[in-house]
């Protein structure tokens, strides 16, 4: 019987090793190792075998036994091996292939505007502050010496808010001016004072190529001993010419404002034409970009300090005409219509 043995091993060895997917293999083991198969009826026939060659034979198929079940295991671990590298080989990403881009943002160009003027400052040794945007009266107007009668009330037409007090007032309104923060910063800190003021400000105008009814602007104040006008022109050339760049020529006039005493506007040389005249100058060759002065004694004393011993510039800007300026766009409305074909070029 052992011959037989050898023989049927070697034929199940060979037929094993045809074999690709496990439908074969599991006929393949009912073939060989399977209830009614040739080996199983050996061992079941040992019984009858004398004692001698049931030793050994019995010993021998139980070796080509376990010899098969292994194959049958290792086999079994091959063929799914491969499957998985087959399907894996289907189901492949192609990593080389190039991602798709996240579309990036950036900043509204206001905000980059206003960002630029604040490091401008800072670097100066400014702090940048903010206020509220909807104020009293007082901090907007009244304390900035401009009361109820003032004519300049009308030069910021206002929208008020629907608050009134028991005596029938309405002292809340959205502010015209980031100047409104002057007296507010006064309050709480103490000199020296060197802050930037920049926000939303609002009047209640009808829109057109150079008016919004909200817009952007940035005040700025200062208080300690000893500051004078050339502290202010000083300050205010540095910033023109840090924003505008090295060339450009500034021009200080006259002008008025009721919180301040000299009060001036200051002018850059127009981009456009040089300083020829051009349309968008109004052939002055010149373009006003700020106010500024020297605080009123009485704006001052209201803020808590002595107008004797501490003096205070201040100045306030527009930040939506700079980046106009800048880049030549004619009409303010395009930088809150939220038109992408316009907002992506900066
Ligand atoms: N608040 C003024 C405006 O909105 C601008 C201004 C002028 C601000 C002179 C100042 C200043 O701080 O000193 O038109």
């Amino acid at each position: 019987m052992l011959p037989q043995l050898e023989e049927l091993k070697q034929k199940a060895l060979q037929e094993l090793e045809g074999i690709s997917n496990i439908k074969e293999l599991e006929s393949w083991r009912v073939c060989y190792l399977g209830k009614k198969s040739e080996l199983t009826q050996i061992l079941r026939s040992l019984g009858r075998l004398p004692l001698d060659d049931r030793k050994a034979v019995g010993s021998r198929a139980n070796e080509v036994k376990a010899y098969l079940e292994n194959s049958l295991e290792q086999k079994g671990l091959a063929i799914g091996e491969m499957q998985l590298a087959a399907s894996a080989k289907r189901e492949a990403i192609d990593i080389t292939l190039p991602g798709r881009p996240f579309p990036m943002g950036h900043l509204h160009p206001i905000t980059q505007t206003l960002y630029e003027i604040c490091d401008i400052f800072a670097s100066m040794g400014f702090q940048v502050v903010e206020g509220p945007e909807v104020e009293w009266d007082y901090y907007n107007f009244d304390g900035l010496n401009i009361p109820k009668e003032h004519p300049a009330r009308d030069t910021m037409a206002t929208l008020w808010v629907d608050f009134e007090t028991a005596s029938g007032e309405s002292p809340m309104l959205l502010r015209t001016h980031t100047t409104a923060a002057d007296l507010r910063v006064m309050e709480n800190m103490s000199p020296p004072i060197r802050v930037v003021i920049p926000g939303r400000v609002y009047r209640y105008e009808a829109s057109d190529a150079t008016h919004t009814p909200m817009f952007y602007q940035i005040d700025g104040l200062v208080v300690d001993k000893g500051i004078t006008m050339a502290d202010l022109k000083g300050t205010l050339y540095e910033f023109a010419r840090r924003f505008f760049g090295e060339d450009r020529k500034v021009r200080f006039r006259c002008d008025y404002f009721p919180f301040v005493e000299p009060g001036v506007e200051m002018s850059i040389e127009c981009s456009v034409c040089g300083g020829a005249g051009c349309r968008l100058c109004g052939n002055t060759g010149w373009i006003e970009i700020l106010g500024a002065g020297m605080t009123h004694p009485q704006v001052v004393q209201r803020g808590g300090f002595d107008p004797e011993v501490y003096t205070s510039f201040a100045f306030g800007m527009g930040i939506d005409r700079m980046p106009m300026l800048r880049y030549g766009i004619d009409d303010i409305r395009l930088f809150y219509s939220s038109d992408l074909r316009f907002l992506r070029q900066f």
